[in-house]
């Protein structure tokens, strides 16, 4: 295929001298006349931050800011986002969950030549979904997301939601020592077992940090897990909770109960009655304080729970014409040592393992489904460790498991369990070759990786 040209930066320096000023960011709130349209200049660039108190660390950021700007889109509307990149590496920018052509997905050689550096690349496309998605580059992955290019993009709903109040808390486990210096991304014997951990959890770049909310209101708190290996284990011991969407795709809404377990890449969507002026909730993950929500006195009237979200326009999968294709997800213990030529593979799936060095792996697609047909995939986990399995370009609705009860809903990334089996099911509606993974990215990067094509 042949790829949008990549342009060099020297045309930007107008735009420089008009607002870049030392965050690097320019949004227009203005829009053209006629048009409903949300620019942006997005620019990654290195940035020093202070997560450990009088240490600095080596971050690259988006936007001035790790995790990044949040890019805020209407649904049905254009998103027009004009990349720049001022790292000293090749990038691009994959748009999770976001159901758009292929040429837009950021997938190096398969939807674009990498961004070299003093380049940028102009992003357009429609967001058909409202919800919380999130974006990242999809190039040198353990260490690019590690650094932090990792960023909340919010597509909002047509008409407004019925939440009057709303905060996005990205969740990320820095991989840094206790002066804030980076520790390896990913380490091979993590890579073959459930991933490289980070040391220090943060809610947007803070560690354990206090966010303030209206007493008595209803709050959307939109949690996305940008982490490259963590599932989090989310509770909020006492809370009102419900949840209203998962992965973007709006759901019929519940109770959080006890715990949600919000693998890499995963979002949740939850509404929170906030408590009487001067109380406290701790949102956890398992035993551990992620965050400290504390109730502000306000003027404003009691809230009540908005109406459930309105469904996204994702087709309906057909389950009795289906065409059912298994998935393997393996642990590979054959190919574990570490290997002079090449990055070591410890996954794959049905006995193929991707190779990130290898430019022309997405020639060999692991399954072809035809244009507008209905599928079920059988997903298999091989192993105890936990695959969040992610799919790009289409969401997937989710039927059932052999390990616990589902109420189907749709979805982008399902975080596969210890030895389960999952049935999922989708319409191909999108043509394209879309990159199907795990997201823990040191599985991705040793294996866990497969094209699947729509033609
Ligand atoms: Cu967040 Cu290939 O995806
Ligand atoms: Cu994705
Ligand atoms: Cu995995």
């Amino acid at each position: 295929m042949s790829f949008t040209r990549r342009q060099i930066l020297g045309g930007l320096l107008g735009l420089t001298a008009v607002g870049l000023g030392v965050g690097g960011v320019r949004y227009w709130l203005g829009r053209p006349l006629g048009s409903t349209t949300h620019d942006y200049e997005l620019i990654a660039a290195p940035l020093d931050l202070e997560l450990i108190p009088g240490h600095s660390t080596p971050a690259w950021a988006y936007g001035g800011q790790a995790p990044g700007l949040e890019i805020r889109a209407k649904q049905g509307e254009w998103l027009r986002v004009r990349f720049i990149n001022k790292l000293d590496v090749p990038t691009t920018i994959h748009w999770h969950g976001i159901r758009l052509p292929l040429e837009m997905d950021g997938v190096p050689y398969v939807s674009q030549l990498p961004v070299l550096p003093g380049e940028y690349f102009d992003y357009q496309f429609k967001t058909p979904d409202a919800g919380s998605f999130w974006y990242h580059p999809h190039v040198a992955s353990s260490e690019q997301l590690g650094r932090g290019l990792v960023g909340p993009l919010i597509v909002e709903e047509r008409e407004p939601s019925g939440f009057l109040h709303e905060r996005t808390l990205s969740l990320k486990t820095w991989h840094i020592d206790e002066k804030g210096a980076f520790s390896a991304f990913s380490v091979p014997r993590e890579a073959a077992r459930e991933g490289t951990r980070g040391r220090l959890t943060t809610i947007n770049g803070k560690a354990v940090p206090s966010l303030e909310l209206p007493a008595g209101q209803v709050v959307r708190l939109r949690i996305l897990n940008l982490d490259s290996t963590i599932t989090y284990r989310l509770n909020l011991p006492g809370a009102e909770a419900r949840i209203y969407a998962l992965d973007g795709q709006p759901i019929e809404p519940r109770d959080l109960g006890k715990e949600y377990w919000l693998g890499p890449g995963m979002r949740i969507d939850l509404a929170v009655r906030v408590p009487a002026a001067g109380a406290e909730l701790s949102l956890r993950n398992g035993p551990l304080r992620l965050a400290t929500l504390k109730s502000l006195a306000t003027a404003e009237a009691v809230g009540d729970w908005p109406a459930p979200l309105p469904a996204n326009p994702v087709a309906e999968p057909d389950l009795q014409q289906a065409e059912v294709l298994r998935f393997n997800f393996e642990w590979s213990a054959t190919l574990a040592g570490a290997n002079d030529k090449g990055p070591a593979k410890y996954w794959q799936i049905n006995g193929q393992a991707w190779d990130i060095k290898d430019k022309t792996c997405a020639d060999r697609p692991i399954a072809t489904l035809k244009k507008d047909g209905h599928y079920i995939f059988e997903l298999r986990n091989m192993a105890q460790y936990l695959h969040p399995v992610h799919l790009h370009g289409l969401a997937f609705k989710v039927i059932s498991s052999n390990r616990k009860k589902i109420i189907p809903y749709f979805t982008d990334t399902y975080l596969l369990g210890k030895n389960e089996s999952v049935r999922i099911a989708l319409v191909a509606d999108n043509p394209g070759i879309w990159m199907f993974h795990c997201h823990v990215i040191d599985h991705m990067e040793t294996g866990l990786m497969a094209a699947i094509e729509v033609v």
